[in-house]
């Protein structure tokens, strides 16, 4: 049996080995595991690890105000929130195609992040990679490794959940105290909105998509389906429709529900939801964000559908 509070122990006193006085640096992003890991980090070399939020301009609503409140007012951690829009932005104009959208995001995110490691001297890239990442994509990657950044910093990797699964990262999570949101946070693409945003990435497409998810997630909560669910988030398409508000015709965005369960996120299913709380979520979409003509409801299960739109 996993015993949360033995692995923190051992894991703090391993950690200490590893990196010594040496500088350190995560990537903190929010998820259960970037937080574990910096946390466990954080415990044991203090003020030496440096977390850093990227703020992308593709995170969802309230992000990047919740990650500054839980680990640099409450845990402590010496956090660097980077405010990074406008260049993540600027890089995705004209761009449609979702796995350009992907490399750019993925290259313009390790550029940010490799100034920050320089700055600040690092020398330790500290990751939250739980087994499922590496087994299930890499396999053979050796657990002792270095990565060499765009500019040629070098970093030792440091991977202190490498051996765990993501049931026993939250129960790590839950014991370092860490709150409910983040334990059983919902998992969200490296490439956020971006991909949910389905076309080009555009200021007016990503707010809408911002309130509608946040929407989706109050709704799913109180109606306490939450813990059951994999995912549940908006989508936004890249075509409108007609609507009518008032007397008045509008052509305007068309948003898409997609909520779905699974274990693993290999397969998934489209659970039969209460018809009322859908209608409910479509009626909150329309009436409180402007320029939504439309709500629909993904029933496709994976496969076919993959569980993102792009
Ligand atoms: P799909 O859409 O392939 O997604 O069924 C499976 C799981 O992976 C997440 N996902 C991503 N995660 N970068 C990520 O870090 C990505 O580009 C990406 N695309 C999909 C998705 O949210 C789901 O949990």
């Amino acid at each position: 049996m996993f015993n949360p509070q033995k692995f923190i122990e051992e894991s703090i006193e391993e950690i200490k080995k590893q990196i010594g006085n040496r500088k350190a640096i995560i990537a903190l992003s929010g998820g259960v595991d970037s937080s574990v890991a910096a946390v466990l980090t954080h415990k044991a070399i203090g003020d030496n690890l440096t977390a850093v939020f990227v703020d992308t301009g593709l995170m969802r609503k309230g992000e990047r105000e919740e990650v500054k409140k839980t680990f640099r007012d409450k845990l402590g951690l010496n956090l660097i929130v980077v405010d990074a829009k406008d260049r993540f932005l600027n890089a995705l104009k004209g761009v449609k195609d979702p796995e350009e959208k992907r490399k750019i995001i993925g290259k313009l995110f390790i550029e940010v992040f490799e100034e920050i490691a320089e700055q600040i001297k690092a020398e330790v890239l500290v990751q939250g990679t739980i087994a499922p990442d590496w087994i299930e994509t890499k396999g053979n990657i050796k657990s002792h490794h270095n990565v060499a950044l765009p500019h040629g910093m070098v970093l030792e990797v440091v991977e202190p959940l490498r051996e765990l699964y993501k049931d026993e990262v939250r129960l790590l999570a839950k014991e370092l105290g860490l709150p409910d949101s983040i334990v059983y946070r919902q998992p969200f693409p490296g490439p956020g909105l971006a991909v949910r945003v389905l076309g080009e990435v555009t200021e007016e497409k990503l707010e809408i998509c911002r309130e509608a998810n946040a929407i989706v997630e109050e709704e799913i909560k109180k109606a306490k389906l939450d813990k059951d669910l994999w995912q549940y988030f908006a989508v936004v398409l890249d075509c409108k429709a007609t609507g009518v508000k008032g007397d008045v015709r509008e052509y305007n965005w068309i948003v898409a529900l997609r909520i779905v369960k699974s274990l693993d996120a290999m397969t998934a299913h489209v659970p039969e939801l209460p018809f009322d709380l859908l209608k409910r979520i479509s009626k909150r979409i329309t009436s409180e964000i402007p320029n939504v003509a439309r709500v629909v409801f993904d029933i496709t299960d994976k496969p076919p559908a993959t569980i993102e739109f792009e």
